[in-house]
């Protein structure tokens, strides 16, 4: 058994990724743009989430409603994951955030975990990790670790743009964990960089270089 590899076509993504991958855009061009991203992608990917029903009196009669029956826990990958949360938390306001610190070795390409902090309630919860990038998958692989070491079993991954090793390996890895991808890209070159991709994307996101 392997996850579910979900690429969201639709064609708002589309139009915004190809601002997101042009390499003329702008900081705050990029910043914004990958935010709709993923208020887009987040609309879908919680389309499958469990709900409970109850009544509510409006003011004209009782009406049967239905609300989200488990808590929503976003995690980003630090750095780049950080821009996708705030968009996602607009959809989602109840939601938590935890935190992962995850850097990826560049010679190695191996991932080297430098922070960890998850709400108490992350083990019942549905959790989507989201990270912009799934090149080799190492810095998702290791997250989602992280997450079912604490006793997480509801997991989606949410991601822009996807290199087919990182699809394996996380598929590989965790079979029960659902993928969502804006783009799946062609393959990863010598240094690791998913092709044609978008660059670095915590770079692009906070101008660091
Ligand atoms: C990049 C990217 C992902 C990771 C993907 O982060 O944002 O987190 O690499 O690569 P992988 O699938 O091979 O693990 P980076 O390590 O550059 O850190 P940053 O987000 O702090 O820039």
């Amino acid at each position: 058994m392997s996850g579910k590899l979900i690429i969201l076509n639709h064609p708002l993504i589309h139009h915004k990724l190809a601002l997101i991958r042009d390499e003329k855009t702008g900081t705050k061009d990029f910043r914004q743009t990958v935010a709709e991203v993923a208020m887009l992608m987040a609309y879908e990917v919680t389309r499958d989430l469990p709900t409970r029903k109850m009544s509510v009196k409006t003011p004209v009669g009782l009406a049967e409603v239905y609300v989200l029956a488990k808590e929503v826990v976003i995690v980003p990958i630090l750095r780049a994951g950080l821009g996708m949360v705030d968009s996602i938390t607009t959809l989602i306001p109840t939601a938590k955030v935890g935190h992962i610190g995850v850097y990826r070795d560049e010679r190695t390409l191996e991932p080297h975990e430098y922070y960890a902090k998850l709400p108490g309630i992350v083990s019942e919860a549905s959790v989507l990790v989201v990270d912009p990038m799934l090149a080799t998958g190492g810095s998702v692989k290791h997250a989602i670790d992280i997450l079912k070491s604490k006793g997480v079993t509801d997991i989606s991954y949410v991601g822009l743009v996807g290199a087919p090793e990182g699809v394996r390996k996380i598929q590989q890895s965790h079979p029960d964990v659902n993928i969502f991808l804006a783009a799946l890209d062609e393959k990863l070159n010598e240094h690791g960089f998913i092709v044609p991709g978008l660059g670095d994307c915590g770079d692009r996101l906070f101008g660091t270089k």
